[in-house]
């Protein structure tokens, strides 16, 4: 962890639309044993319930919604555009078949209480579960916006996770 220094949530200076939204980003959870890690691009940064949060949107069907399901925490974390591929290549292969840590050389890294994260971040948002739910189509007012993204069925489960933790390079 020597590469980062804490820093608290409101000194995170990033414009959150570009971050997310164009560079992207990775939500990885799980254990020391087991971890998985996917590619994210939707989602957000705010405040809910008094505390600094992030919004993350998983289909059912990824590998790593299982361990988000499973663990109180995860991180969502940045990194500089030169892993743009690696970051493809996660938002594109399941960690069912591949093994995405030797497929891109992402370093694992885990905080004190073992969320992973990876060595070459440039930012990391370490959340602890706060609220989760399955967004539906009762719920759907702008139907020409919302179900085009849901041709599969396959809703977003919302996770809204406090900030407990902000590393940066
Ligand atoms: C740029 C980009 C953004 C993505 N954003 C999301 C997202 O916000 N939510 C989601 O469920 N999947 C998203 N995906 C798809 C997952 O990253 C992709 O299905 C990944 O292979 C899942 O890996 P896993 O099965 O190992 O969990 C995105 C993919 C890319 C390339």
């Amino acid at each position: 962890m020597d590469r980062f220094k804490k820093i608290s949530p409101r000194e995170i200076a990033e414009n959150p639309f570009s971050l997310i939204g164009d560079d992207w980003g990775l939500v990885t959870a799980g254990g020391r044993d087991s971890f998985n890690t996917m590619t994210v691009s939707w989602g957000g940064v705010g405040i809910l319930w008094g505390k600094p949060v992030v919004y993350a949107f998983i289909r059912p069907q990824r590998y790593t919604y299982g361990f988000l399901e499973r663990e109180e925490r995860f991180s969502l974390s940045f990194y500089p555009e030169e892993y743009r591929k690696a970051l493809a290549l996660c938002g594109s292969k399941s960690g069912r078949d591949v093994d995405k840590v030797a497929a891109t050389g992402l370093i694992p890294a885990f905080t004190e209480d073992n969320v992973p994260y990876f060595e070459q971040a440039k930012l990391v948002l370490i959340c602890k579960k706060l609220y989760a739910q399955d967004l539906n189509e009762q719920s759907v007012i702008d139907s020409e916006a919302v179900l085009p993204n849901y041709k599969g069925d396959d809703w977003h489960r919302m996770y809204v996770g406090e900030i407990t933790s902000v590393l940066r390079v």
